[in-house]
């Protein structure tokens, strides 16, 4: 690609430093280890992403942004206009809503390397049934889903493959319950790299096993689960050269933190109350944390939200880790939940998912099969629809609502992960009604009853059909 095609036409904005269009050379980050606070260049980092010194994980830094009055401290009210005037423009860079920000992810020495599948610019859905039934104000989605390979990791994908292709690697590669594959491969198709896949076997929906074939990557399904493949993966990069794309990739939580600065643009510039997360390895909490952590130290918003993860009961070591000792040491589980995104019992950013909850007086609970089940019906009942994973978040706001830790005028985002179709046996086993066994569904009978809408055989003459319209519960 070439890079003079990101050139922007948008005149200079008064106030901005020069630093109105991010051409070549923008690049100012550092890495700064998340335990020890040692800062690196990022072409010093090892092939795992951990420190050399104490084996945390990175977090991408950008010198300058804290001191008022610095010439690398962007402008806020310049960034708002910007931004804006970006969604009119006819470059591919500005199409992205994770480029159309590159002011705040200056990651690359030369935009020509952004690989883009023009992701980002997510809807803000209200939820307004779900709002009225919860006595919530004001309850959004920002689906996620409806990313180009349906999920939320695209938005990490753009960033941190590019920056595989900008440091010359050929092969990329991570272990994955899915999401995560499909958006590598996708991406590393578009830039010509090749890319290595490792899913544990049986345990990944169909919807996204297929995506990482159709887009070539070579897919290799290990007898393990998600925590194993990680294992096997950490081995090989440091034998190959391969470029790691799993989320200890601080690149990946640039590119992640983007949704933040779009909530925050969709709602005037003001922030929800509270945001509701669903966790699995614990990136996406962080990268959003981060997000609005930026862009408060910006002055582009006055204060954080709230934020909040929720696991699946059965894949829930933060939440353990939390009520065990606030957060010190994390005991992985062994995970099982039909959420298979989030069957993760050893995740990888825990330490900064606690900052984030911490830090921002967020929460973090558990929800069953059967919470999880229902809550993801109703968000298809309401046109919405998402994969298991994301539906944890408006089981977990049900919860929150009936503890009385969420008030009736509160603004809250649920963040939505994945597509409806990229687990439709879910789905259909769900409306089918052979989901959840008897014990999981105890108490539940009823509103599950409620929600399904089984397919039902019918003649095939007008009468027969009229006569299932009418039957059908309202
Ligand atoms: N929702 C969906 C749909 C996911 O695919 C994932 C993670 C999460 C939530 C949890 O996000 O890990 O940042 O806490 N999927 C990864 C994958 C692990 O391999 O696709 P997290």
């Amino acid at each position: 690609m070439d890079s003079r095609q990101f050139h922007s036409p948008l005149p200079h904005y008064p106030g901005f430093a020069g630093r109105l269009t991010a051409g070549m050379n923008d690049n100012l980050h550092q890495l700064r280890c998340f335990g020890c606070g040692d800062r690196i260049s990022g072409s010093e980092v090892l092939p795992d992403f951990r420190c050399a010194k104490c084996g945390d994980l990175f977090e991408v830094e950008y010198a300058g942004w804290s001191l008022r009055g610095g010439t690398n401290r962007p402008n806020a009210g310049a960034l708002k206009w910007l931004w804006r005037e970006r969604r009119s423009s006819s470059e591919t860079l500005d199409h992205s809503g994770v480029w159309r920000f590159r002011e705040l992810l200056p990651i690359l020495d030369n935009y020509g390397n952004a690989v883009t599948l023009r992701e980002g610019n997510t809807p803000l859905y209200a939820l307004t049934r779900a709002a009225q039934k919860l006595g919530v104000d004001q309850l959004y989605a920002k689906h996620q889903g409806m990313n180009p390979t349906g999920s939320f990791k695209d938005t990490g994908m753009t960033a941190a493959l590019s920056v595989a292709k900008e440091r010359g690697f050929e092969w990329v590669a991570c272990a994955s319950t899915g999401n995560t594959s499909a958006a590598m491969a996708a991406y590393a198709a578009r830039a010509g790299l090749r890319s290595l896949v490792l899913i544990p076997e049986g345990k990944i929906a169909w919807g996204k096993l297929s995506q990482a074939m159709d887009y070539g990557a070579v897919t290799c399904q290990l007898k393990t689960d998600f925590d194993g493949c990680v294992k096997v993966l950490a081995e090989i990069v440091q034998k190959e050269p391969i470029y790691l794309l799993n989320s200890v990739n601080p690149y990946r939580l640039e590119g992640q933190k983007t949704p933040a600065f779009e909530i925050a643009e969709a709602l005037d510039w003001n922030v929800p109350d509270h945001l509701i997360v669903p966790g699995g390895n614990l990136a996406n909490s962080s990268a959003l944390g981060k997000g609005f952590r930026e862009m408060r130290e910006l002055g582009l918003v006055a204060r954080m939200p709230r934020i909040s993860v929720i696991q699946a009961a059965g894949a829930n070591p933060l939440v353990r880790s939390l009520s065990a000792n606030h957060g010190k040491d994390l005991e992985p589980v062994e995970a099982h939940t039909r959420a298979t995104a989030i069957r993760i019992g050893n995740p990888a950013s825990w330490r900064k998912a606690v900052r984030v909850i911490q830090d921002t007086d967020g929460w973090c609970l558990d929800v069953t099969e059967a919470e999880i089940a229902i809550a993801k019906a109703e968000l298809g009942a309401e046109g919405l629809g998402c994969e298991p994973a994301s539906a944890v978040t408006l089981a977990g706001l049900k919860k929150l609502r009936a503890e009385g830790k969420i008030g009736s005028g509160e603004t809250v985002v649920l963040v939505l992960t994945g597509h409806t179709l990229k687990d439709a046996d879910y789905t259909i086993d769900f409306h089918r009604g052979t989901l959840l066994k008897e014990e999981e569904s105890a108490g539940y009978g009823e509103d599950i009853e409620k929600l399904r809408r089984n397919a039902v055989a019918v003649d095939a003459n007008p009468r027969a059909v009229i006569a299932a319209m009418r039957g059908s519960a309202g």
